[in-house]
């Protein structure tokens, strides 16, 4: 296995047909069965990138842009932006698709912190990304922001509780 990564070395891209049983009573997906669908291939993109277990750390900025109705057809992309010891941010964007019109547009965006685990179910290194194009370099320096951020605020909250 390659040691050091680039994003699309470990990319998904998932297709599934919105059926009744996926939606709500508004005929629109149900939010619970995205985020199954996004945890689904964000977490194979994390496993890709480390080729080890791993277990869904955090869900964050999950943002519902447009609804998702049935009949339609998604097409949910996952990618690693960050890598830091043992967590990795996967961002995956759900795109919606009107097979009639051909029009595609974004639904739900989310970012999601994976943590690879060790045999004995411990934190373990998640290897390393190097970002290659220009876009996969952006992501990464706003995904450093973020795990920051992230990092911080739960650091701020611990020390108040
Ligand atoms: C995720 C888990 C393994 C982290 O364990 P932990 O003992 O807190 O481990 P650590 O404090 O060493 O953190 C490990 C890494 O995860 C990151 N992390 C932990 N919790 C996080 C959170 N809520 N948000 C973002 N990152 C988080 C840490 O920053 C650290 O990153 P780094 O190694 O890249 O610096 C543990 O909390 C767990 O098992 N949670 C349950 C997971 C689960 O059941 N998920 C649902 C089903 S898959």
């Amino acid at each position: 296995m390659k040691k050091v990564k680039s994003p699309a070395d470990s990319a998904v891209e998932s297709r599934y047909l919105v059926m009744p049983n996926h939606a709500n009573p508004y005929g629109t997906v149900f939010g619970g069965v995205t985020v199954a669908w996004i945890d689904m291939v964000g977490s194979m993109a994390a496993q890709r990138h480390c080729g080890k277990e791993v277990v869904t750390a955090a869900i964050d900025s999950l943002n519902f842009r447009e609804p998702i109705y049935i009949g339609e057809q998604i097409v949910l992309k996952a990618a690693v932006n960050y890598v830091g010891k043992t967590s990795m941010e996967v961002e995956v964007q759900v795109f919606r698709e009107n097979t009639e019109t051909g029009r595609s547009s974004l639904a739900t965006t989310a970012y999601l912190t994976y943590v690879a685990l060790d045999k004995k179910k411990m934190p373990a290194s998640a290897g390393r990304l190097l970002p290659q194009t220009a876009d996969e370099k952006r992501r990464y320096s706003q995904a450093e922001l973020r795990v920051k951020a992230r990092n911080d605020l739960r650091k701020k909250i611990r020390d108040c509780s």
